[in-house]
């Protein structure tokens, strides 16, 4: 039950530069965990707080794929409005072009790259009722100077700065932040960083040193910034562990499968395969003869033979056959990776712009 009301925005834009060539296609946000974009999973965290008014910030390569995806929303039970930034000039300036929508509301800002697994509703209801200016989540990092990070004493926040070269504490600043229509005055006063971009930190720093009031819970749940293709398989590890199997699925008599798997309508599982947990593949898949897992994501109508998968996504409709073994990898759809019995030191390769092997 919630006593007021707040609304959503939800940053779907950026460059995604970190992520190339997976970015060339589309957004960064609508690669898939377990099967389904890193962006849903922040969808549902926001209906968790209630939020079921949302925009979206588009911008920059395949954003028509986001509007295609969510379209009005209802799908997905909530209500979505495009807002378009012509240029990632910052989260601050995306959040600036939501002015109008947000109101009077108090507002519950996502950046579609931040995957965290706790409901997030009763920071909400908390924020909704106290006269906190903002509350943001503050989870503990290993490598804080790639981070914002915020410095405490006495239980209230002091400082909050952008990837420091010295940091004060442990504690990043992640990407949900809950706000009030105060921080808009702000960022029409801020100044591009360095990089040329009006930074949340700094918006957040003004509010606190203007003598607003920011709340702020620490977080030991999981929660991932997947800026990286190592994060976002280790996201995808993190995201099936919590999964319960099902099997909607085919499979021969010598197919073994172990630990926690999740196999969609009409995949068949043929020959002597073996896949060991966690693991999801989609519908309508084939694999034959082939080790999977742990860690794997599989998406729909992929045909996968004799080959062997480990800590990697292939999305949907690819087709593998090879006795090298793949590890560590994220294959975009509709990829081919085949053994064509050629000489060993021989091989055919058809790479799109910016593709990475490790041989
Ligand atoms: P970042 O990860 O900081 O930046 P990026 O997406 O441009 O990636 P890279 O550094 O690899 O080039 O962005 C954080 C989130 O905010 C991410 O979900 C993208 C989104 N974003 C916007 O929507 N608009 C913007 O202007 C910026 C900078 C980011």
């Amino acid at each position: 039950f919630f006593l007021y009301y707040m609304k959503g925005i939800l940053l779907h834009g950026g460059h995604g530069t970190r992520l190339r060539p997976l970015t060339h296609t589309g957004p960064k946000q609508l690669l898939p965990i377990a099967n389904k974009p890193m962006s849903e999973y922040c969808i549902e965290s926001m209906k968790d707080a209630g939020v079921t008014e949302i925009a979206i910030i588009i911008g920059g390569i395949g954003s028509n794929k986001v509007r295609e995806y969510y379209g009005d929303g209802e799908k997905f039970d909530v209500k979505i409005t495009y807002v378009k930034q012509d240029e990632p000039l910052g989260i601050s300036h995306a959040i600036n072009l939501c002015r109008s929508f947000i109101g009077d509301d108090k507002f519950l800002v996502f950046l579609g790259d931040n995957i965290i697994q706790r409901n997030i509703g009763d920071f909400a209801n908390e924020f909704l009722k106290s006269n906190d200016d903002a509350s943001i989540l503050l989870c503990e990092v290993d490598n804080p100077s790639r981070f914002g990070i915020a410095d405490m004493h006495e239980g209230k926040i002091t400082k909050i700065m952008e990837k420091p070269k010295d940091p004060p504490t442990n504690f990043a600043v992640t990407g949900i932040y809950f706000l009030t229509p105060k921080i808009f005055d702000i960022i029409d006063n801020l100044k591009p960083s360095w990089r040329n971009e009006l930074e949340i930190t700094d918006a957040l720093q003004i509010l606190l040193s203007e003598n607003n009031k920011i709340s702020y819970h620490i977080i030991t749940d999981y929660w991932k910034d997947t800026g990286t293709p190592e994060d976002i398989i280790n996201a995808n590890r993190a995201i099936l562990e919590n999964k319960t199997s099902y099997f909607y699925g085919e499979k021969s008599d010598s197919v073994s499968l172990t630990g926690i798997v999740l196999i969609g309508k009409g995949t068949k599982i043929l020959g002597n395969s073996q896949i060991t947990g966690p693991v999801i593949v989609g519908e309508n898949c084939i694999l034959d003869n082939v080790c999977i897992g742990p860690n794997c994501s599989i998406g729909n109508n992929s045909q996968i033979t004799n080959s062997n998968i480990q800590n990697s996504i292939v999305m949907s409709d690819c087709i593998i056959n090879t006795p090298i073994k793949i590890r560590n990898s994220i294959i975009s759809s509709n990829s081919e990776i085949e053994f064509k019995n050629k000489s060993q030191d021989e091989k055919i390769f058809l790479l799109g712009e910016g593709t990475k092997i490790l041989i």
